[in-house]
């Protein structure tokens, strides 16, 4: 009877065994995954969800302005001095307006940030500090006609007298407050064929960072005013509700499926996210993730790094790379974002760490990594002093949890240039060295909240549990499996043998003959 029971014994652990494999390697990770997978997607039933669509703390946006130390200098062709004045920081809040869910499993938004001035984390910075900056509207007018027709450039100039006041270098001395936000006014009231052609040409192109005066007689130049409280999109972005390996990525933006400004299929793909949402990393951890930036039109990519502990909490680092800002020569993919000749001396992307904006924002301007970091050394021997690249301070990068994917910290980091050009036709501008000149950086930087952290580091402990009783579970239907095969190997030999054989002889027919036979 016990040997029949020990077979049986031994068939069950066989089950348990296998159904514990098959558990173990399978079903757990099948199971969690499943339940991480819910918590991510984008429905309104989804834990994440609310925190995707009104960001539960601000970021933090900062911006660093390059002071002009020795304009009377630079005007008679000094290298220019710099002195970064920083950060004035402001708190960024995000929230999205659901206009609802669209086809291929998408869900259609528009995007609203509100900026408010941040006085303690300034420290002694005001909005009312003043500061002498690059003057880049009065550049990109220059420019721009230079570009359309190069002999007109002194005769704009001289009409341009009367939209700036006081035209009498290319510096602007400037309140940050006006130049960051408030506007610096533009003066389109007056009799003058030229003058009437410029703002005419501002009125037709509507460029952002122009804001119409209410009476309509001139404008508002600013950096951010048109990102505040504006709202951008509208956006559709994957749900992941069908395949969560797709959660985040950005398929349409103002009902494009590709950007029209570089004229090229390729560069013009929308890839990624917007940075706030990556797919789990349960396959392994990707080695690009992109994000698609609007505000300058391209997609980049920050490249796996290795895995960190953060918080504690185990993640993976992203940083960005200089492949993604570099010259076409080293680069080749990047040679379709050089459409334009930004430069008397360089044609389209010949150096490096520096992207054309002119056809994204239809006026002149460069993008950079803060001081030129990953940049051509070319961009520094400009200057007499003043920038120092520093990768700590200049990178952008991204821990990305490594289980969910969810942003951990991050930070995105932008320089905004526009060249300082030597012309001969324009009074201001006929002593000065060509060049690449800075005008400020920001820096929008992003931290997961205490108790979302807090429930983040309980789904690890959570998770740490699960593994353990996975392997656990495993091990004992090993053990259950070792014991139950050795009985029923000892079935064939010594103690449970005797007591096997002892049974059975008692049952067996042939005893009770024996013990007949006894009697
Ligand atoms: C949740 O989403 C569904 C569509 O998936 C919608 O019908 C429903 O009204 C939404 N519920 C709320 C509370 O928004
Ligand atoms: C949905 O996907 C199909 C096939 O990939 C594509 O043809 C269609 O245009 C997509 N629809 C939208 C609204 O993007
Ligand atoms: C942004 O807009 C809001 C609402 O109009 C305003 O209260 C706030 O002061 C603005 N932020 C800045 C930095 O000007
Ligand atoms: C602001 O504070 C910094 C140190 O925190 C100091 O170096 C700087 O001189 C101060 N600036 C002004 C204008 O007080
Ligand atoms: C223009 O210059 C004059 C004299 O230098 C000065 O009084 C006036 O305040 C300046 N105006 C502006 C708008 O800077
Ligand atoms: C610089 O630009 C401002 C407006 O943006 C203008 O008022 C000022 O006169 C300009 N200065 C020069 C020298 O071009
Ligand atoms: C977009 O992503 C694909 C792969 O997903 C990549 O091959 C391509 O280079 C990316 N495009 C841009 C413009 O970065
Ligand atoms: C990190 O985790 C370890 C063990 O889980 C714990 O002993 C330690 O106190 C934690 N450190 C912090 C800073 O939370
Ligand atoms: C850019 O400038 C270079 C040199 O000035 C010239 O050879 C080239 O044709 C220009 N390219 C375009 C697209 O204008």
């Amino acid at each position: 009877m016990l040997g029949k029971n020990a077979k049986l014994f031994f068939g069950v652990s066989m089950c348990v065994l296998i159904a514990a494999i098959v558990l173990a390697t399978w079903g757990f990770p099948k199971i969690v995954q499943s339940q991480i997978n819910k918590n991510l997607r984008l429905e309104n039933s989804s834990a994440m969800f609310e925190k995707w669509r009104v960001m539960p703390i601000p970021l933090t946006f900062k911006v660093y302005v390059f002071n002009v130390i020795n304009a009377e200098d630079v005007n008679e062709g000094a290298k220019p001095i710099l002195n970064e004045i920083g950060p004035y920081v402001y708190k960024e809040y995000r929230e999205k307006r659901i206009l609802g869910y669209g086809e291929n499993d998408t869900i259609r938004y528009m995007l609203k940030k509100t900026f408010y001035f941040d006085k303690e984390a300034s420290g002694n910075l005001t909005q009312d500090d003043d500061v002498t900056v690059i003057n880049y509207t009065y550049l990109a007018a220059l420019l721009t006609v230079h570009e359309l027709m190069p002999s007109a450039v002194g005769l704009v100039n001289s009409a341009l007298g009367s939209f700036f006041t006081n035209l009498t270098d290319p510096f602007l001395r400037v309140k940050t407050r006006d130049l960051f936000f408030d506007g610096i006014f533009l003066n389109c009231a007056g009799e003058n064929s030229a003058l009437s052609l410029v703002c005419g040409k501002i009125k037709s192109d509507k460029p952002p960072n122009m804001r119409l005066t209410e009476d309509g007689n001139g404008f508002y130049f600013s950096m951010f005013n048109h990102l505040n409280t504006t709202e951008s999109g509208p956006y559709n972005m994957v749900r992941g509700t069908e395949n969560i390996q797709e959660l985040g990525h950005i398929v349409a933006y103002n009902d494009l499926t590709t950007m029209r400004q570089w004229g090229d299929p390729y560069c013009g793909q929308l890839n990624g996210s917007d940075g706030s949402i990556f797919p789990p990393m349960n396959l392994g951890p990707p080695e690009r993730v992109y994000i698609y930036e609007p505000e300058i039109c391209r997609s980049l990519y920050i490249s796996l790094v290795g895995e960190r502990n953060i918080f504690n909490i185990s993640a993976y680092l992203y940083e960005m790379d200089e492949s993604a800002l570099a010259s076409k020569l080293y680069n080749p993919d990047n040679k379709c974002f050089c459409k334009k000749n930004w430069s008397a001396n360089h044609d389209g992307c010949l150096l490096m760490g520096l992207l054309n904006l002119g056809p994204c924002k239809g006026a002149p301007a460069l993008a950079s990594l803060p001081h030129f970091y990953l940049g051509s050394e070319e961009l520094l021997e400009y200057f007499d002093g003043g920038l120092s690249p520093n990768k700590d301070k200049h990178e952008s990068y991204a821990y990305l949890d490594a289980t969910t994917g969810v942003v951990l910290k991050g930070a995105q980091r932008l320089q905004f240039n526009i060249e300082l050009r030597n012309m001969k036709a324009v009074p201001q501008l006929e002593n000065v060295l060509t060049g690449v000149f800075p005008m400020m950086w920001i820096e929008e930087g992003a931290e997961i909240p205490a108790d979302l952290r807090e429930e983040l580091h309980q789904a690890h402990t959570l998770l740490g549990y699960v593994e353990a009783v996975r392997w656990a579970l495993l091990g004992l239907a090993i053990l259950l499996c070792v014991a139950a095969a050795a009985c029923v190997s000892r079935a064939g030999l010594s103690p449970c043998k005797r007591h096997h054989s002892s049974v059975s002889f008692i049952l067996r027919p042939g005893n009770n003959f024996d013990v007949n036979k006894g009697q």
